[in-house]
């Protein structure tokens, strides 16, 4: 990794204080690092603290004389192995995706002929708008990769979709995007993620609380190294990892619909929350409140979609994982689950820990039929990535478990 480059576009968001993180990570793993910092971003970090982490000359100005004789924009725009974008703010997107060339950073991301990945960061109102859709839309059209942006409590006040990633995360998406080895390139490996959402009548649903997100940051590790995934997806409000084939369904019986149709698979892992239970029949028109008191729900038990891939007989996939979220006895539990299913690793978890069910973070335990690993607490997207590579050590024959 030693040789990598990578040029790093500054704009003004309040998150740009994190791309000072980034660049020191960035840094610290050896790869060069070239900032331009937009006016906007000016006013979030000072040209002198880019210049002092990343060891190099920041750009600023696309009419600069000096900058000019020194390195021209075009080769400003092509010295890099990666263009990334962080913070992308609204303004910075939207011009983008118009293709205008009217600052150092426009200009340079339309010369360029390298991969561009965007950390956007937003207001949640500006993220969800009709015009950012449509902008974000054309970015992924024209091939730009994307990481975040999170949910969460915002520097405005607000919470919601819209928080930029955090450094690791932006980190690991640039070390994927740098990376050449491609270990998983021809597996097939499917994912499910995310709640499913069971109709009790055309308006009441039965569902939980799963927000999808180590799934899909399962999902997007696998491809990251070559992985031809299918994201088998309940209700979420996730944007689509780059390179990932998505199916969103709403039910379990969906789901398992959906994950016969991705067979013959390498390997499969069920990160869903499956309900358990869901109504026996449901009623086609809403449930009216009647004097005879609250209606009594008639359950039946959803399909096992992972017990059931665990037993597709010789067309089963060679490695099958379960999730198991946990309150209490998170490996005796495990363990049990294990040999219920039929899997050959359950990954599971204790749901209890603050900042784990819905959160960013989660702390692990990978048992396996004659072993147990014990991960420390780590963000989902770092989880994802040592789950990703030792799916493929296992895939690839290094590994027994
Ligand atoms: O049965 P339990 O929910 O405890 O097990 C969790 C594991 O089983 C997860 O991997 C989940 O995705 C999977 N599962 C499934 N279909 C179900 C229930 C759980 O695939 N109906």
């Amino acid at each position: 990794m030693g040789e990598k480059r990578v040029l790093l576009i500054v704009g003004g968001g309040i998150a740009a204080y994190k791309s000072l993180e980034l660049v020191r990570l960035l840094r610290k793993a050896q790869i060069a690092v070239r900032c331009i910092l937009t006016k906007a971003g000016e006013a979030f970090v000072t040209p002198l603290s880019l210049a002092a982490l990343s060891e190099d000359k920041v750009y600023q100005d696309l009419f600069s004389l000096t900058d000019e004789a020194e390195m021209g924009h075009i080769q400003l725009s092509r010295s890099a192995d990666l263009v990334v974008v962080a913070p992308a703010t609204a303004d910075l997107m939207a011009r983008a995706a118009q293709g205008l060339a009217n600052d150092l950073a426009t200009t340079t991301l339309l010369a360029t002929d390298k991969p561009v990945l965007m950390a956007p960061a937003m207001n949640v109102r500006m993220w969800n708008h009709p015009a950012t859709r449509r902008n974000l839309a054309t970015l992924i059209q024209d091939g730009i990769g994307l990481v975040g942006p999170d949910d969460g409590a915002m520097a405005c006040g607000e919470f919601g979709p819209g928080r930029m990633a955090e450094p690791q995360a932006i980190f690991e998406a640039i070390l994927a995007r740098l990376n050449p080895h491609r270990p998983l390139a021809g597996k097939r490996i499917l994912v499910t993620a995310g709640p499913t959402a069971e109709p009790i009548d055309p308006v009441r649903l039965l569902t939980n609380r799963s927000s999808g997100k180590q799934g899909f940051a399962i999902a997007a590790a696998l491809a990251d190294l070559g992985a031809d995934v299918t994201l088998v997806a309940g209700p979420v409000n996730l944007p689509t990892p780059l390179g990932v084939r998505r199916v969103d369904i709403e039910t379990a019986v969906q789901m398992q619909a959906a994950c016969q149709v991705a067979l013959p698979l390498d390997a499969a892992i069920c990160v869903a929350a499956v309900a358990d239970w869901r109504p026996a029949a449901e009623g086609l028109q809403k449930i009216k409140k009647g004097a005879g008191g609250p209606p009594s729900l008639d359950l039946v038990e959803n399909p096992d979609i992972l017990a059931g891939l665990a037993a597709t007989g010789p067309a089963r996939p060679s490695l099958v994982i379960g999730f198991a979220a946990e309150t209490q006895d998170v490996e005796a539990h495990g363990r049990a689950k294990l040999a219920k299913k039929g899997c050959d690793w359950i990954i599971a978890n204790d749901v209890t820990e603050p900042g784990v069910m819905g959160g960013e973070d989660n702390a692990v335990l990978i048992i396996t039929k004659d072993g147990l690993e014990r991960w420390d607490r780590a963000p989902k997207t770092r989880v994802a990535r040592l789950i990703a590579e030792k799916i493929a050590q296992n895939l690839n024959g290094k590994s027994a478990a």
